[in-house]
């Protein structure tokens, strides 16, 4: 056997990867009225098909779980459309793209909710952190919590989304259950405080990813359906008091169920790998028989390791691909990197979005 390289093809599921680098899920606060992806986003994601897959931008499933401005959402005709052109620009350039659904549960603004309502939440336990919203950041409103009545509807919206992505030409769906959101608020005891079944014990805890993984696999496929999570991250104020009991018992569940890929964020998202050194994610690895995808500040030597050894099939590169369009070519020929511009990461247009220069035109 060959030892596997970066730069080779990969199947997942039912569809061949040109390379086994992943573009990461990346926030623009770009999409239009109705939060509608735009011509220029699909320009931007047009530029990236080189890729051997992308995943889309955080994209609302409903329109409670928004909880920053301008992001896009994937549940109505109209947004169906704007993705539409989206998936056309990179399947016209050969790639393939998966988009992120998610809810942001409590990271939220009254502002941004319908009739100015409190966020929803596993429980009204408010999170210490920011959004942005009105072209600036602003501290998240306290969540109010979901009755056990309202669950299931929100389990429905996943699977709503889902059916909308592939309406809109998605080769699939990565549903966020990291840094912090819907899914994660739900797994974690520092913001999961309920007592009824969905609560507690982590079995408990665990039966909303469950239900939302089992919604969308029976809407659109299990070849069809990625997870991303982060067990350790910190990211909006997210804690648990026991981690690798949890994140083993989660992918125990993926395990049975086998979605297409598990997307593991390796320590603070976007910061220290070694935020917890004490946590073994290779056990979790192991624990898993799917395809496993890693990301967290992965450098082509990282990544090349990651993928010769078999500790990863797949690696995924945010803000690096942000930066620089043609990555994957760059990284081929060992070519410098674009540097990034972070004063247009969050809404804007072109500029610091789609006017980075690629090798050849530089
Ligand atoms: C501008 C920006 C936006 C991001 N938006 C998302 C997002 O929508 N969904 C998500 O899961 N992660 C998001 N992340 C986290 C990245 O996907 C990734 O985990 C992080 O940048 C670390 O990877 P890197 O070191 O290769 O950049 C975002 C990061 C940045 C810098």
């Amino acid at each position: 056997m060959t030892t596997p390289s970066l730069f080779d093809p990969y199947q997942l599921g039912g569809i061949t990867l040109a390379n086994r680098l992943v573009m990461a899920p990346l926030t623009r606060n770009r999409a239009g009225e109705g939060l509608v992806p735009t011509p220029l986003m699909a320009e931007y994601y047009g530029q990236r098909a080189g890729a051997g897959l992308i995943i889309t931008e955080a994209t609302q499933i409903s329109a409670t779980a928004q909880g920053y401005q301008d992001t896009p959402g994937c549940y109505t005709p109209e947004q169906v459309a704007g993705w539409r052109r989206v998936t056309d620009a990179v399947h016209a350039k050969g790639g393939r793209i998966f988009v992120q659904l998610w809810h942001v549960g409590r990271v939220s603004h009254r502002s941004l909710q319908p009739e100015g309502a409190a966020p929803l939440a596993p429980s009204a336990v408010q999170a210490n952190t920011k959004t942005y919203v009105n072209n600036a950041f602003a501290p998240t409103d306290e969540p109010r919590a979901l009755t056990l009545e309202e669950i299931p509807g929100v389990v429905a919206d996943f699977a709503h989304a889902a059916r909308c992505a592939i309406e809109a030409g998605f080769d699939g769906v990565e549903i966020h259950g990291a840094n912090g959101y819907l899914v994660d608020q739900f797994l974690r005891d520092g913001a999961n405080k309920r007592t009824d079944a969905y609560g507690g014990s982590i079995e408990n805890r665990t039966r909303f990813l469950k239900e939302v993984v089992e919604a969308v696999i029976g809407a659109i496929g299990a070849e069809r359906t990625g997870i991303r999570l982060s067990p350790v991250t910190p990211a909006n104020d997210l804690s648990d008091s026991n981690p690798q009991a949890l994140f083993s018992h989660v992918v125990d569940v993926l395990e049975t169920l086998k979605p297409v890929y598990i997307h593991m964020i390796e320590g603070a998202t976007g910061g220290p790998r070694d935020i917890a050194p004490e946590f073994d994610f290779a056990a979790l690895r192991a624990r898993f028989s799917g395809t496993w995808m890693v990301n967290n500040g992965y450098d082509r030597a990282m990544a090349e390791a990651a993928i010769a050894s078999g500790a990863a099939d797949l690696v995924a590169f945010g803000k690096a691909f942000i930066s620089t369009p043609d990555l994957v070519e760059r990284l081929r020929r060992g070519a410098p990197l674009n540097e990034l511009d972070t004063a247009h990461l969050y809404g804007g247009g072109a500029q610091g979005y789609t006017d980075y220069p690629t090798l050849d035109a530089a």
